[in-house]
């Protein structure tokens, strides 16, 4: 078997370890404010090609270029008024698609051959430091394509026995779900809710349209089956409808579920404390044997859109033939 890819906090030492290796076309694990991200060289083909090919991700699904700051971002796609606006909210948790300049110098495939590049200057100091000190960094969510994401540097480890050259470790994400991805090629729409919630959304851009659904795929993230645990996914489940076997991730009040085991959200329904538990949840879960992971009922506002997103695509039937 593969050893697991090393495991280090990010010490100054460590930093410059990881630069050294991003620079040298390897892939390094690194923790963000909303998941931890797997970080090539984004100006590096080969790096971008062996990053799709650690994840087993389809070539169709571009990538996330992470930058230091707006100015390099706005280096990569056009500026447009509505990006200006919520260009404000950097660093942070927010993606834009905008469209590509011809000069960026950033590999074809992260944009999967399409007109459009995605950027985002992350809050996370890590990956920061790291773009400041190698150029612009692709980085997806640490995981297998359509699998759970990673909030810990252990999730990241389970998920690739080879092809990490290292994992630095940051401690639990803090927001616990992906960045919240904005088109603004034309009015601005909304591709994947995320860490900011619509109304942020809406103070600086003004109303967004919703994602476009048919058509040609905007958004592969978006792909039904996604986020997904080996075991099949139950929604909106009350405690006393927890079916024999099943594993439960309990939003408030547990009492009555009689689960293998239940892995609580917020006991005080606080959804950012729940978006923070959500992926740790679903792993804890899905262990061998269990015959499904019920969840209980998320309400449909601010944060919770985004995680209602993430436990729809994680209940979706899997078509192997078609899975992302
Ligand atoms: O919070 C995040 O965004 C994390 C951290 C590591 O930064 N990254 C992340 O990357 O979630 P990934 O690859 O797992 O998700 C990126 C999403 C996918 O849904 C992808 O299809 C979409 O952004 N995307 C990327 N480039 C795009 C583009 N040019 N047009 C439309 N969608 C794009
Ligand atoms: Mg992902």
């Amino acid at each position: 078997m593969a050893a697991r890819p090393a495991i280090r906090p990010p010490t100054d030492d460590a930093l410059k370890e990881a630069a050294c290796l991003l620079s040298h076309g390897a892939l390094v694990a690194v923790p963000t404010e909303t998941v931890y991200g797997l970080a090539a060289r984004a100006a590096d083909p080969e790096a971008v090609a062996k990053l799709f090919a650690a994840k087993g991700r389809p070539a169709k699904n571009p990538l996330i270029v992470h930058t230091a700051d707006a100015a390099t971002a706005f280096a990569l796609i056009e500026e447009t008024p509505a990006a200006q606006a919520l260009a404000d909210l950097w660093p942070g948790p927010l993606t834009l698609v905008g469209t590509r300049r011809a000069g960026a110098n950033i590999a074809l495939a992260a944009s999967a051959g399409g007109r459009t590049l995605a950027v985002r200057v992350p809050a996370g100091g890590v990956m920061r430091a790291l773009c400041a000190a190698v150029g612009p960094l692709v980085a997806p969510s640490a995981n297998r394509s359509g699998r759970v994401s990673a909030t810990t540097a252990d999730a990241v480890a389970q998920e690739f026995s080879a092809g990490v050259a290292l994992i630095l470790d940051g401690g639990p994400s803090e927001i616990g779900v992906e960045s919240t991805v904005v088109s603004i090629t034309g009015a601005p729409a909304l591709l994947r809710p995320g860490a900011i919630d619509g109304e942020t959304l809406t103070a600086r851009a003004g109303p967004l349209a919703p994602a476009p659904t048919g058509g040609p795929l905007l958004s592969p993230g978006r792909l039904a089956s996604h986020y997904a645990p080996e075991a099949a996914v139950r929604l909106d489940v009350r405690p006393e409808g927890v079916r024999p076997g099943e594993a439960y991730i309990a939003f408030g009040p547990a009492d009555g579920a009689r689960a293998t085991q239940i892995a609580q959200l917020s006991a005080t329904q606080d959804l950012g404390e729940a978006a923070h538990n959500l992926y740790a949840a679903l792993r804890t879960c899905d262990t061998p044997g269990v015959a499904a992971i019920a969840v209980a009922p998320i309400p449909a506002r601010g944060l919770g859109h985004a995680l209602r997103d993430r436990l729809q695509r994680a209940a979706e039937p899997r078509d192997e033939a078609d899975a992302p």
